[in-house]
């Protein structure tokens, strides 16, 4: 039993395995000391599998960690920008985007994805007020426009985290549409596990734990599809838009009511005149809900993803002027226009005929096709940017 050989060799082995902890912690605080709370599981998971492959090393040894993998191109102006700064991600979706001849022409990274007030210049109002909402703002008077972008005048309205937090370590997101694959999927663990989740209108929660997770960190809707939702979804307990301390929202500028609600929602008082006169913005954001809590997305952002990713042949339609990327398009390709990693859940895939709508329902209900979206060309747009590694799309 207890030969002297067979306790050396245990020794040697606690040795070991003493040595390979102290690496491996020197290595994860090595690498990751600013990231925030919890560290993304997700990431760290991608991190063994590329250490597996050998890939971690050749990315270490050329030392992509102190090389700029974030440009922020010929903005002067904006030196203050944390775009600014190196980040240091060396798996980002980034150079994924780089070596792919057709989306590396597709994606410009350099282009602000929210607006804010640093944004609002005579030559901004000059581009934007003759193209229609949601691309512009023809359709919305001037001081209705002013009045709510120069609430947006903190950094955080201006990026979707600070991003000076995560200098060295990867952003991980998930993306939750409502799709009914998601039923019966218990994605919600690994849902949880990325830094930031993305969710949208009828995003139900309460009783699909296991499948979607609990974790919202971004709301993304516009003020007719929230209103929606929670009509439509009520009898599903989506009586509420989620709620709590870590969640922001991203307004979607569809029209003038999101610029007089978000308005509003930042004052705290209600909505004064239109559509939704009277309307109580503590109902939809809660009663603590201050300027930090609200994003807008930046219409030639929607304009640029409309022109260069979801250029539906709609457009050409008599429904031309009331195409728009789904809700959900938007807050995905916002997470893959911010992030660096990004999962995308209870998204339209191939085979969506043997899913109900949403994930909610009791009875299988066909996916709906609006006339205002093109949810085939969607479709085929998540299925290539899987394909060649961008983003990974939940399927099954
Ligand atoms: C930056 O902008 C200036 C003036 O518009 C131009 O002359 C210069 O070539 C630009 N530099 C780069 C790196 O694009
Ligand atoms: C969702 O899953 C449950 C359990 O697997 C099943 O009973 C139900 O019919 C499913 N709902 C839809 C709409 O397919």
């Amino acid at each position: 039993m207890g030969s002297p050989r067979r306790k050396r060799l245990c020794l040697w082995f606690l040795i070991g395995l003493a040595l390979s902890v102290i690496f491996l912690g020197h290595y994860y605080t090595a690498d990751s000391p600013v990231c925030p709370g919890t560290v993304a599981r997700t990431c760290q998971q991608e991190r063994w599998d590329l250490e597996e492959a050998g890939i971690l090393q050749d990315v270490r040894n050329r030392d992509l960690t102190r090389r700029t993998i974030m440009k922020r191109g010929n903005s002067t102006q904006d030196a203050s920008n944390p775009k600014e700064k190196a980040r240091s991600c060396p798996w980002s979706l980034k150079s994924k985007v780089k070596h792919n001849p057709t989306f590396e022409k597709q994606f410009d990274f350099d282009i602000p994805v929210f607006m804010w007030e640093q944004h609002f210049t005579p030559e901004t109002w000059g581009r934007l007020k003759d193209r229609s909402v949601p691309y512009g703002w023809r359709d919305v008077p001037y001081p209705v426009i002013a009045s709510t972008v120069q609430l947006l005048s903190e950094s955080v309205h201006s990026q979707l985290v600070d991003e000076a937090r995560f200098l060295n370590c990867c952003i991980c997101c998930a993306v939750v549409g409502n799709g009914g694959i998601l039923n019966g999927s218990r994605q919600g663990k690994k849902i949880d596990a990325h830094d930031f989740v993305f969710r949208l209108n009828g995003a139900v929660i309460k009783g699909f734990e296991e499948d979607v997770g609990t974790k919202t960190s971004f709301y993304g809707f516009t003020v007719n599809t929230m209103k929606n939702s929670l009509v439509a979804y009520a009898e599903y307990g989506f009586t509420q838009i989620p709620q709590g301390k870590d969640i922001q929202y991203i307004f979607i500028p569809s029209n003038i009511r999101d610029y007089i609600m978000l308005r509003s929602a930042i004052l705290g008082s209600p909505v004064p005149e239109g559509y939704d006169k009277g309307d109580s913005p503590q109902k939809y954001f809660g009663s603590e809900a201050s300027a930090g809590k609200f994003k807008l997305l930046h219409p030639e952002f929607m304009h640029y993803l409309k022109e260069r990713f979801l250029k539906s042949e709609i457009i050409n339609s008599q429904f031309g002027h009331l195409y728009m990327p789904s809700t959900g398009a938007l807050m995905l390709l916002t997470a893959l226009h911010t992030c660096d990693q990004v999962s995308a859940y209870g998204f339209i895939t191939e085979n969506y005929r043997l899913f109900s709508d949403h994930y909610y329902e009791q009875e299988k209900k066909p996916l709906v096709f609006y006339a205002n979206h093109d949810m085939l060309l969607e479709a085929e747009l998540w299925k290539s940017l899987h394909r060649v590694g961008i983003m990974k799309l939940y399927q099954r």
